[in-house]
């Protein structure tokens, strides 16, 4: 019966405009139009976000029901991400969604962008494997970073965040510190494949608990480059691979120190990861070494639901239409929104 079931998933949080059709939990289309406009800026600008979203949305959910070859009328529902993310690019897709939902008559599910990143392990797709309940999720994206504890579908809890930077904003402001452009944690995870990560040794800032700090890593890499710089200035070009390599280690161990204390401290037997930087190689080669060695199932989604895409929240949006769970909060949109709230 739930096959019968057709979601429209539209993600705008931040800088890539996405649409996808689900039928159940499989993913017909998933189209997403990246915005290159902020390479050249170092970081994402919320207004050329937001005007180029305007530019996009039209176009991309056009595709995304032409190339699964359903009419919008077929649609059950339509899902949007709700926040957390940039206000201004929240707008254009809330706005969409609600107009495009009211036009045909059908539900309207706002999303949270982090609970999505997680379900996308729940679509149904042959290269993937659903994670069992009770697991352990790291979120790990540009504007996130938490340790969350899954209980079901829509049982979700935060046990631990960053106090200050996300991961992937660590690798983003690294990135521009290595002139690197943005968004830099490919780059830096392309580079590091040539060098070793143990050339620089970098701070591992410590605080308390399964809570997380990356801004003091960032200070650290300044600090270190501007010194080797004064001796010689073209010292970041001719050790790039060496420098990207460790500050890649250094991330990574920090990551993980806390996912291992608490699989400890949960008891999980299942870890997952999710968001952008659950594409970086060596955040994955480190998260299976450390779930070999603790006997725990780890579950890796495929990288093009890693990164922002309309599938993660068509299939979030699914959860909700099949449950009596449908969201009773407002449908305006939110910079910022727990995740379990
Ligand atoms: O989940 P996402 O697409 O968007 C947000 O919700 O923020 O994550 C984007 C982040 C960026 O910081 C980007 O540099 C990082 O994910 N990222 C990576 C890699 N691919 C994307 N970081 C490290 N290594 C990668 N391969
Ligand atoms: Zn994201």
């Amino acid at each position: 019966m739930n096959e019968n079931i057709y979601i429209l998933g539209i993600e705008t949080s931040c800088d890539d405009t996405s649409a996808a059709v689900l039928r159940g939990r499989k993913v017909l289309t998933n189209i997403v139009s990246s915005q290159k406009i902020h390479a050249e800026w170092g970081g994402v600008v919320p207004e050329l976000a937001s005007r180029a979203h305007h530019q996009s949305i039209v176009p991309v959910v056009d595709m995304a029901l032409r190339r699964a070859d359903i009419d919008k009328h077929q649609l059950s529902a339509i899902a949007y991400t709700r926040g957390p993310g940039l206000m201004g690019s929240l707008l254009v897709g809330a706005t969409f969604a609600r107009a495009m939902g009211l036009g045909l008559g059908i539900p309207i599910i706002p999303v949270h962008h982090m609970e999505a990143h997680i379900l996308a392990h729940f679509i149904d797709d042959p290269d993937m494997q659903s994670p069992e309940f009770p697991f352990l999720c790291l979120t790990v994206s540009g504007g996130h970073t938490q340790l969350v504890l899954v209980n079901g579908f829509l049982d979700m809890k935060v046990i631990g965040q960053t106090t200050d930077d996300a991961a992937g904003e660590a690798f983003d402001k690294i990135a521009k510190i290595l002139g690197l452009p943005y968004p830099g944690g490919p780059m830096i995870d392309m580079l590091a494949q040539q060098g070793n990560p143990h050339a620089f040794r970098f701070a591992r800032p410590e605080v308390p608990g399964l809570d997380y700090s990356f801004s003091g890593l960032k200070t650290s890499v300044l600090y270190t480059l501007e010194k080797f710089q004064k001796e010689d200035p073209d010292f970041i070009q001719k050790h790039l691979n060496d420098i990207a390599a460790s500050v890649q280690q250094a991330i990574v161990d920090t990551l993980l120190k806390k996912v291992k204390l608490a699989l400890e401290e949960t008891k999980c037997r299942h870890l997952a990861v999710a968001g952008g930087v659950s594409a970086n190689s060596g955040l994955r080669r480190g998260l299976a070494f450390l779930a070999e060695s603790m006997g725990v199932s780890l579950y890796v989604p495929k990288p093009s639901y890693c990164t922002d895409n309309g599938a993660m929240i068509a299939i979030a949006g699914y959860y909700y239409y099949t449950s009596d769970a449908m969201r009773t909060s407002s449908l305006n949109p939110v910079a910022r929104w727990q995740v379990g709230a």
